[in-house]
């Protein structure tokens, strides 16, 4: 009987893999998928025809097919006539089109003689990325793009990714190629977290203490903070930062992109690498101060005095000047009040402005930049902790410490963004419980948590809903001292963010995204250089299952890669045996016998190993 239920229970869950994918391997979901018959085939000769030639999607596309190795042409079809448009052999780029489209929405109609992408405005962006995703390179100049229409805009209209570059710093070339791969899954917000504790990253020409002292720092806390490792410094300095003319050439690289740059100056707390540079800045300039070397809340935070709005509002000068984004992120997460509590200007400053404590200085101190920031016609969006003491009158809210601040903030009529670390997007955190996964901040946060994440809380009133703007996820970077690990811990897990951000909830379906789509999705980011982590093969976990007889099903998580797996103890890898087909195990009563099972990529890239305790004791 045990070994029916379980028979039974393998054919429940059995991989849906082999299966028609619905979505066409399309990540993110679109909102409506039809398919026909047949292809496109796309080749040198195909003609790309359009009615807006210079805009940024039709440049991305066509440097696309250079790469390609196609170099198409393109014909800009408002200087055509009826008569000699062409009908065969061609893909069209308008943006006039008649009919309408949700913002951002866009339209692609796939035969077999012609392609039609119709889309508003970034839509024709955003419909060039899943036409990139649909082509099957056949053979060298050749290609094959399946027939179907698809008509798809996006349910959020602030789809976020962040990056800390202050705890660990990322060069121009990384952060270009972090802005890449969230283009290709339609996200349109890049949270830059340029200044913390640990560097100040961003050049400010009148102030250059800021990065000649800030973005320095004497050595890195080695291992965990958190878990009690030994107090270990690593003793190397460690700095770097961006000078201004590198900011302007990624903004605008992500602006050819669609996707806006939101500089985060913190303030007034995670500032040491700046009270460093500019003592003036706390609450007590006889000090001297560092910039910090390990993680966590420092208590040295900026006074919230007339010098420092005056050295504030002139630092955000230069921002304003390079960031032409509507949102300025001024921080205003973990700020002990300690400095502010053992100060006496801090306590008059409390009794003049008729505030209740030194909580009430926070909001002073936000409601004080917000209001010289609105005058510069930006608006700023801040970590939940803006709430205390009240919000400042335009802010929008980053609900980072679960939703509720998000809530909150709603209910009072202000815009949110939800980025709940209990949601799974804290990619800081690990992705599994395993021991397998590298040191991490804590906590867990697997691809499946992150998928589910839905970021309308259901509390919230139909208009209340209408001011959760968007969603993001966050990449905290103690613990990513390289691009490699940084990598690692963003993919594949922001490719469910994009659909969490992007996808109609009834659209979402975690087995079709992970089993389906996601394998081949993973084999792409391979070949264009990232790292990530594999996935374990589908069908495998760790596990305890009892009966005599099994049947091990398995499908590998990356297109292309193999799987290998032992039943003698042993971690598999190369030398084990590969699987091609199911795998039948007799286990004789009274007997544990342990399946176990590793992917490993065509590059090399290797899963974690799950192990399955097939039992019939
Ligand atoms: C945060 O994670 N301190 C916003």
């Amino acid at each position: 009987m045990k070994q029916i239920i379980l028979m039974l229970l393998v054919a429940f869950s059995a991989p849906v893999f082999a299966q028609a994918d619905a979505n066409l391997g399309i990540i993110p979901a679109p909102v409506s998928v039809k398919k026909y018959k047949g292809n496109f085939r796309l080749t040198s000769e195909t003609i790309i025809m359009t009615d807006s030639p210079n805009h940024r999607a039709v440049r991305y596309f066509a440097d696309y097919l250079k790469k390609s190795g196609m170099g198409n042409s393109i014909t800009d079809m408002t200087m055509l006539d009826e008569r000699h448009r062409v009908n065969k052999n061609v893909i069209v780029l308008a943006l006039n089109f008649k009919g309408d489209l949700p913002s951002e929405g866009y339209e692609l109609d796939i035969n077999e003689d012609k392609i039609v992408l119709n889309g508003r405005y970034a839509g024709l962006f955003y419909g060039v990325q899943s036409l990139i995703q649909l082509i099957k390179p056949v053979s060298a100049g050749n290609a094959l793009i399946p027939c179907a229409y698809v008509k798809d805009y996006p349910r959020f209209s602030y789809r976020g990714m962040h990056l800390d570059v202050s705890r660990h710093f990322f060069d121009v070339d990384y952060v270009k190629r972090y802005i890449d791969i969230m283009s290709f899954y339609k996200l349109n917000h890049f949270h830059w977290h340029l200044t913390d504790d640990q560097g100040w990253r961003i050049e400010i020409k009148k102030y250059p203490k800021l990065t000649e002292v800030g973005s320095k720092r004497a050595q890195t806390k080695i291992g965990s903070q958190s878990k009690g490792d030994p107090d270990l410094y690593d003793n190397t300095p460690y700095e770097g930062f961006y000078t201004q003319d590198q900011i302007r050439e990624i903004v605008a690289y992500a602006d050819a992109r669609f996707i806006t740059v939101v500089p985060e100056i913190e303030m007034p707390g995670h500032s040491m690498a700046a009270v460093a540079s500019y003592p003036e800045l706390s609450c007590d300039p006889t000090r001297s101060y560092k910039v910090g070397d390990h993680w966590g809340e420092f208590k040295d935070v900026y006074c919230p005095s007339e010098e420092t709005f005056r050295i504030m509002g002139e630092i955000l000068n230069e921002v304003f000047e390079l960031f032409p984004g509507r949102y300025i992120h001024i921080g205003g997460d973990e700020v002990p009040k300690d400095a502010w509590k053992a100060s006496e200007f801090c306590k008059q400053l409390i009794t003049d402005r008729n505030l209740k404590d030194a909580e009430g200085l926070q909001s002073y101190f936000i409601s004080r930049m917000e209001r010289y920031i609105n005058a510069q016609h930006h608006s700023i969006i801040g970590w939940d902790e803006i709430l205390e003491g009240g919000l400042a009158p335009n802010a929008t809210v980053m609900s980072w410490r679960g939703e509720k601040g998000g809530i909150s903030a709603a209910q009072q009529g202000h815009d949110v963004i939800m980025t709940p670390g209990s949601g799974g997007l804290y990619f800081d955190h690990a992705q599994s419980k395993s021991t397998q996964e590298p040191l991490a901040i804590g906590g867990n946060a697997p691809l499946s948590k992150t998928y589910a994440y839905d970021p309308v809380p259901a509390v919230l009133g139909k208009d209340e809903q209408k001011h959760v703007i968007g969603v993001q996820a966050n990449l905290w970077t103690e613990y990513m001292a390289t691009n490699s690990k940084a990598d690692y811990m963003l993919l594949p897990r922001m490719l469910a963010l994009s659909e969490v951000a992007w996808t109609p909830v009834k659209n979402k379906d975690f087995r079709n995204f992970s089993e389906q789509r996601l394998p081949g999705h993973l084999a792409r980011i391979e070949n264009k250089g990232y790292n990530f982590r594999v996935p374990v093969a589908i069908g495998a976990s760790d596990t305890t299952l009892t009966g005599a007889k099994f049947t091990m099903e398995l499908a590998p998580s990356v297109e292309g890669a193999k799987i290998y797996y032992t039943i003698d103890g042993y971690a598999p890898r190369e030398t084990d045996l590969v699987y091609t087909e199911p795998v039948k195990i007799t286990v004789p009563q009274g007997k544990e016998i342990e399946f176990k099972t590793i992917v490993i990529t065509p590059a090399g890239k290797r899963s974690n190993v799950t192990t399955a305790k097939l039992s019939n004791k």
